[in-house]
C-alpha cells in the first residue's frame, strides 16, 4: 500500500509498504480521508518501527475485524484517532485501530472528508472545557480562534452560553464572529490584550490557549483567580492566583465527540476545511499545517489521482 512514512533520519515520504497486521482487539480501515496537523510530523510512538506511517487520525471504512473485536463489523464508516500506535498510522491507504481508541461511527449524511476533520481537534476542545469551570454566561478567551480547535471551541462555548472573545489575524475576525464570538482581536496588535480589558473589565474567567506561547501571553485578560487551558502545554508560573490547566488526556469524550459529529451533520455547527489535498501532495498539507495558519481544518484524500468534489469551504 501507499503510505507516507517518517524514516529513522527524521525523513518524510511517500513508500510502499505492506498492510498492517490485524491482531485479535484491531479494526483494519480502508481509509477514504485524513485529518492533518501539524503533530503528524513529529508524533510517533516510542517502540515505533521505521519507516513508520505518520498520522493519527481518519476517516474510512472497517475492512476486517479481529476475532475479539464485537462493537464494529466489516463495512461501518467510523472516524478515529489512533495515536501511538506501533503498526503505524493513518497516512496509508490502511490502517489499524485498536478496539477501546476513539472511535466514532460516522453520520450517515456526512462525508469522509469532514468526518476525518472532526476527531483530534473535537476531542482536544472538549477536554479542554472538562479542564474548565466555566457556567452559561461566563466569559472566555481563545487565543488563536480561527484554527482547527479554536473553530470548534468558539462554536463550542457560544452553544454552552458562555462569552467569547477570540484572538487570531485581522482577516479571520469576521469569520470568529461568524462562530459565535463577541469579541475578537488582532494578537499582532500591541495593545490586544487592552482591548479585551475594555470588554471584559476585572478579566474574562478563562482562556484556552491554543498555541505554543499564548497562554502565557492570555495571562493579561484573565480575571484573578481565572483559569487558563495550555493546549501546546506551554509551562510557567502563573500570577494573580491564576490556576495553569493541562489537557485532561485520560477523560472520556466519545459521547460529547458523537454529539459534536452529529450537531455538524446536521449544520447547527460550522465546520472549515480551508483544503483537500490529494493524497500525493501530503507534503504540501504537512507544510501548510506548519504554518499555523490554517482556517479551519486540512483533510487529505486516499483519492490517488483526483481532487475530491469536497475540496474548500464549509462541510455539509
Ligand atoms: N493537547 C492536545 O491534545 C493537542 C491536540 C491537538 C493539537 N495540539 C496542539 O495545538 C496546536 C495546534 O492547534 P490547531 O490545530 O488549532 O492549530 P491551527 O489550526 O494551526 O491554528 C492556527 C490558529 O492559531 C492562530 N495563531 C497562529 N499564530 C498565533 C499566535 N502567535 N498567537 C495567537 N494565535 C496564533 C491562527 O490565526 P491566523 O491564521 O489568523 O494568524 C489560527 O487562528 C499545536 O501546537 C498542537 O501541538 C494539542
Amino acid at each position: 500500500m501507499k503510505a507516507f512514512a517518517i524514516h529513522t533520519n527524521g525523513n518524510i515520504a511517500l513508500v510502499d509498504l505492506p498492510q498492517p497486521e490485524v491482531g485479535v482487539n484491531d479494526l483494519l480501515v480502508k481509509v477514504m480521508a485524513i485529518g492533518v496537523g501539524i503533530h503528524d510530523g513529529y508524533f510517533f510512538p516510542p517502540n515505533a518501527r521505521f519507516p513508520y506511517t505518520i498520522g493519527i487520525e481518519a476517516a474510512g471504512v472497517v475492512e476486517k475485524i479481529g476475532r475479539a473485536v464485537t462493537n464494529y463489523k466489516a463495512g461501518e464508516r467510523i472516524t478515529f484517532v489512533n495515536a501511538m500506535q506501533p503498526k503505524g498510522g493513518t497516512w496509508a491507504e490502511y490502517t489499524v485501530v485498536a478496539d477501546g481508541s476513539l472511535i466514532l461511527r460516522i453520520p450517515e449524511s456526512m462525508s469522509f472528508e469532514t468526518a476525518a476533520a472532526v476527531p483530534v481537534a473535537g476531542n482536544t476542545a472538549i477536554k479542554a472545557f472538562r479542564a474548565l469551570d466555566l457556567q452559561p454566561g461566563d466569559s472566555l478567551f481563545i487565543a488563536g480562534g480561527s484554527g482547527a480547535i479554536g473553530t470548534l471551541a468558539i462554536q463550542i462555548a457560544a452553544a454552552r452560553g458562555y462569552r467569547v472573545a477570540a484572538s487570531a489575524s485581522a482577516k479571520n475576525h469576521q469569520y470568529m464572529r461568524s462562530l459565535g464570538a463577541e469579541k475578537v482581536v488582532d494578537y499582532h496588535d500591541n495593545d490586544w490584550q487592552e482591548q479585551i480589558a475594555e470588554r471584559y473589565p476585572g478579566g474574562v474567567d478563562a482562556a484556552i490557549a491554543t498555541q505554543p506561547g499564548t497562554a502565557s501571553d492570555s495571562q493579561a485578560v484573565v480575571k484573578d483567580g481565572g483559569e487558563i487551558v495550555a493546549v501546546s502545554g506551554d509551562q510557567f508560573v502563573p500570577v494573580r492566583g491564576i490556576i495553569l490547566k493541562q489537557i485532561p488526556y485520560t477523560a472520556d469524550v466519545a459521547d460529547e465527540l458523537s454529539d459534536l459529529l452529529r450537531r455538524i451533520a446536521s449544520g447547527e455547527f460550522q465546520l472549515t476545511i480551508e483544503n483537500v489535498y490529494p493524497f500525493l501532495e501530503g507534503m504540501d498539507a504537512l507544510a501548510k499545517a506548519g504554518t499555523r495558519h490554517t482556517r479551519g481544518k486540512l483533510v487529505l484524500t486516499t483519492k490517488l489521482d483526483e481532487r475530491s468534489s469536497d475540496a474548500k469551504g464549509v462541510a455539509r
